[in-house]
């Protein structure tokens, strides 16, 4: 196994500008400090005071695309509150890999869209050295692109949602029927890399989470939470896993419980923590909430995205951001052998970017009813490591490639051969029509991942952080 990581930290950046827990949390670095929202009711809104901020290298900030919203309110989905008016739907992280497809495919169906973004996940890969393979426009001109292409307003707050106060703007501002969130940092290795990461992720994503979870009750107590929980919640228990409950018989009684959670990274459990919470708060303030257990996502094509190349999603092969089908699939484009942790019978859900926008959609227009946390899995069909690697090979040669398959060191600690059998008819109950994956690998992947081939970094495709060695001392990339 290859290790990218180097134990010493070798950017020399200014100390503020370090990978610190504490930076990282303050959002990007080097951004104005006072900013303006734009709204449909006023123009013109300051969200962040600057006083206190500027004295801190503060770079939490607010702000919203230039562009006049003009969009009537009226849709085909209805907010709650009134008939006439189109749901309104705020995605946090809609600048991200899910948040993006999600955005522009509500936005089409006729949903009132605003994005909430950090831009952190942008950041991350200018302080690791990953890039997406695909070149992905700045999120201005990813708006503007699409409201000339479809004359169709997504508004945009920048922020960080772990800043209260921003969130109570954007909130106040919005005024969402409905929530995704999708904002967390969202890689099992970026949380496996080092002390600061580990800390930074579970406080970004349980503090982010937390922060949402009071702002609905503050400011939009009908609004419906669909929260982007992982199947990796539950790990590989050796019984079947359910959707979210289980029903247990105990020296004669009888509960329906949480299913037990046994997560395997400081990510997971982030997401675990998470769950806890919303949870919590659907009982004992009324929330009502959607915990999405999503399994692994794969593709890059939606309808909307492939609409103009400015559009286009992003998508992670390296050791850190990258998930399995995707990783293989530029692996096999350019000649590297399959990577396989280990044995490669870790067996884990998958699903197409194209279902996971069916997937939010459903739940929007399902909502939970108040007090209700209703627990999807978000996954349409299961595969182990092996069985990808040779859908891939198989799917390459009939492009001609020549693919091997290579079992790498496993960085993580996990079992790899195990039983694994998960539930998932809850969204197909709903209406889910599933992608399935031998029809879509070749046109949603394996092309893409040819087309832009010359742009894989190789030094970026080894696993690069291993489970066992995570220390105290800050790693970043070896230049
Ligand atoms: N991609 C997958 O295969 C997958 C699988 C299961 C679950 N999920 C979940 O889906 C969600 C989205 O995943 P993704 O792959 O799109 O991730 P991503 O990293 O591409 O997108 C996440 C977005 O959230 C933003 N963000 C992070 N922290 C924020 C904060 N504090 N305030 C505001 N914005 C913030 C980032 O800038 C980024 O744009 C995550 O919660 C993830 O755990 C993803």
């Amino acid at each position: 196994m290859a290790h990218l990581l180097s134990t010493s930290c070798s950017l020399n950046i200014p100390s503020c500008r370090k990978p610190s827990f504490q930076q990282l949390n303050q959002g990007l670095i080097g951004l104005p400090t006072s900013f303006t929202v734009k709204t449909s009711k006023s123009p013109v809104r300051t969200v962040i005071l600057p006083a206190q901020r500027s004295q801190r290298c503060h770079t939490v900030y607010a702000t919203a695309t230039p562009f006049t919203p003009t969009q009537s309110r009226s849709g085909l989905h209805q907010s709650s509150n009134d008939p006439s008016k189109a749901k309104r739907v705020m995605i946090i992280g809609g600048d991200g890999y899910c948040g993006w497809a999600t955005a522009l495919h509500l936005s089409n169906k006729g949903y009132e869209v605003a994005i909430v973004d950090s831009l952190i996940r942008r950041l991350f890969d200018h302080q690791l050295g990953l890039d997406s393979l695909t070149p992905i426009a700045s999120i201005h001109d990813r708006l503007r692109c699409w409201k000339s292409l479809t004359g169709k307003n997504i508004e945009l707050y920048i922020g960080d949602i772990c800043d209260f106060e921003f969130l109570s703007e954007s909130f106040k501002s919005f005024e969402p029927d409905a929530v995704v969130h999708f904002g967390e940092q969202r890689s099992a290795p970026y949380s496996m890399i080092d002390r600061s990461r580990a800390v930074f992720t579970q406080h970004n994503n349980v503090i982010g989470t937390l922060n949402v979870l009071f702002a609905m009750k503050e400011f939009r107590q009908e609004c419906h939470l669909v929260k982007l929980g992982t199947m990796g919640e539950y790990g590989t228990p050796n019984i079947d896993i359910e959707e979210g409950y289980i029903t247990i018989n105990h020296n004669g009684r009888t509960d329906t419980l949480p299913y037990p959670k046994q997560a395997s990274s400081f990510y997971h459990l982030s997401k675990v923590h998470d769950s806890h919470n919303i949870a919590f708060t659907c009982k004992a303030w009324g929330i009502r909430a959607t915990d999405l257990n999503q399994g692994v996502v794969y593709g890059v094509r939606t309808d909307e995205t492939a609409m103009h190349e400015e559009l286009c999603n992003r998508l992670d092969y390296d050791g850190v951001f990258g998930t399995a089908l995707n990783r293989f699939c530029v692996q096999a484009a350019v000649g590297h052998p399959l990577t396989v942790y280990g044995k490669g019978g870790q067996t884990r859900g998958y699903l197409d970017i194209r279902d996971t926008v069916q997937c939010v959609e459903l739940a929007i227009a399902n909502p939970a009813q108040p007090g209700e946390f209703r627990v999807f899995n978000q996954f349409t069909e299961q595969f182990s490591v092996n069985q990808l690697a040779a859908l891939v090979t198989k799917a390459g040669e009939k492009l001609g490639l020549d693919v091997k398959t290579i079992s790498v060191p496993n960085p993580r600690v996990e079992a790899e051969e195990h039983y694994y059998n998960a539930k998932h008819t809850k969204l197909i109950e709903l209406g889910l029509q599933p992608h399935i994956l031998s029809d879509s690998l070749l046109d949603s992947l394996l092309n893409f991942a040819i087309q832009f081939k010359d742009r894989v970094d190789s030094k970026q495709i080894m696993p690069s952080v291993s489970w066992r060695k995570i220390g105290t001392k800050p790693k970043t990339v070896a230049a």
